[in-house]
């Protein structure tokens, strides 16, 4: 079965592009061992995240992001079972998103509905 978390949260302080891809060359190396896969949105300060895979990697895996003093105000989105990976070929794929667009899906997500696939096709037509 795979389980997925979904969350939005701040970063603590402005990242620069060297921050980002140190956070995401150790994310995507844990990831990679425990078979979690999924995706990083980043606009300005604030993320999006979705982890998918086995149910006690995923939550290992989320423990560890809450945990970081990169970001805060860490929200659940969505934390259950999955129908099936999204990301399955992304240890951490990872999408700069446009303000706009950013807003869109946040709205989406404070009205409870956003679905992971969203994701997929927001990435597919960012890229
Ligand atoms: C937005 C964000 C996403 C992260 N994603 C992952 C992840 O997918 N997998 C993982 O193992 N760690 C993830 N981490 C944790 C980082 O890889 C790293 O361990 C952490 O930022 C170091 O935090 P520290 O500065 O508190 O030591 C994430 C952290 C942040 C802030």
């Amino acid at each position: 079965m795979i389980w997925n978390v979904l969350y939005v949260s701040s970063a603590s302080y402005p990242l620069t592009r060297e921050d980002l891809e140190r956070l995401l060359t150790d994310a995507r190396a844990w990831n990679k061992g425990h078979d979690v896969t999924g995706i990083l949105l980043h606009c300005g300060g604030n993320f999006m995240q979705l982890l998918e895979g086995p149910q006690e990697s995923v939550l290992r895996t989320f423990a560890r992001v809450v945990a970081s003093s990169q970001h805060h105000t860490v929200t659940e989105l969505l934390n259950g079972p999955a129908s099936g990976r999204i990301f399955g070929e992304w240890a951490m794929a990872d999408s700069q998103v446009n303000p706009e667009r950013f807003q869109d899906m946040l709205r989406l997500a404070d009205q409870r509905q956003i679905q992971p696939q969203v994701l997929r096709t927001f990435w597919e037509t960012n890229r």
